[in-house]
């Protein structure tokens, strides 16, 4: 089927998401948008979260997106249920990898960094007690890191403080797992390699999305199959488009300015 995927993040983080889908799935056409006017969303109240996730669904259905995937973990645990209730399309949504960390601790104990947005939702914590029972779960508000990778400062002096302020108690505790609960932080990967032991698992959810997008695409009958001509991908940000680009690797795909 050649209508697009539809994704949306509250700005660049849900292209960790998008990169997983596009591995997995290359003939698909895309179609990112990217709310980073209104990042941080992890600090917005519910119902900010909601009104912005419903502007973003809007759009995408006005271009006709045969499936949207919610890139982004608070914008997911605050109003995926509201989006399905309301709109014919399908749904993807990603949500801290809770699950596969409490399977695979040793030590009991698992570290999950996200937004205060996620941490405070119905969803995360509901999860949390299915699935991760008898299992201490230390939470940890990212506070600072989405705005921080939204301007650019990957590397920066700032980051590094901030993580090791995050980090540091997590290890204190022992941890052996750490959940990155939002979907901005695999990009940080790197710079907390350098800060952890390497026993210590970092997990995230992104693969696990792109397969969920893959089933429903074809439990739905609507996975395009045909590599001719190839997948086009676009993106859209409702800032400038520097930071965008400079992740999907400059000018490898089309990043537009769009006021949405
Ligand atoms: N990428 C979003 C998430 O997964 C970041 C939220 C934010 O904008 O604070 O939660």
């Amino acid at each position: 089927m050649e209508q697009p995927i539809g994704i949306f993040d509250s700005g660049v983080g849900g292209t960790s998401i998008w990169k997983e889908i596009r591995r997995l799935l290359p003939c698909e056409h895309t179609l990112y948008l990217a709310d980073s006017k209104n990042a941080p969303y992890g600090e917005k109240s519910k119902e900010e979260i909601l009104q912005l996730s419903i502007k973003n669904t809007e759009l995408l259905l006005s271009k006709n997106c045969k499936v949207i995937v919610v890139a982004c973990n608070t914008a997911t645990t605050n109003a995926i249920s509201y989006l399905r209730d309301n709109y014919q399309v399908p749904f993807i949504g990603i949500e801290p990898a809770i699950k596969p960390a409490a399977l695979r601790t040793k030590t009991g104990k698992v570290g999950i960094l996200a937004t205060k947005g996620t941490l405070s939702s119905g969803l995360f914590h509901n999860t949390a007690k299915l699935h991760a029972a008898g299992i201490t779960i230390l939470e940890q508000e990212g506070t600072g890191l989405v705005s921080l990778i939204e301007s650019g400062k990957l590397r920066s002096k700032e980051m590094e403080l901030l993580l090791r302020q995050y980090l540091d108690p997590m290890l204190a505790d022992d941890i052996d797992c750490l959940v990155l609960g939002c979907t901005h932080y695999p990009y940080l990967i790197p710079k907390i390699k350098e800060l952890l032991p390497d026993h210590i698992q970092i997990i995230d959810s992104g693969e696990a999305v792109a397969r969920q997008t893959k089933n429903v695409l074809a439990k739905e009958r609507k996975l395009r199959t045909s590599a001719i001509p190839p997948g086009k991908n676009q993106f859209y940000t409702n800032t400038k488009v520097g930071v965008l680009d400079t992740m999907l690797g400059k000018g490898n795909y089309a990043v537009d300015y769009l006021n949405f």
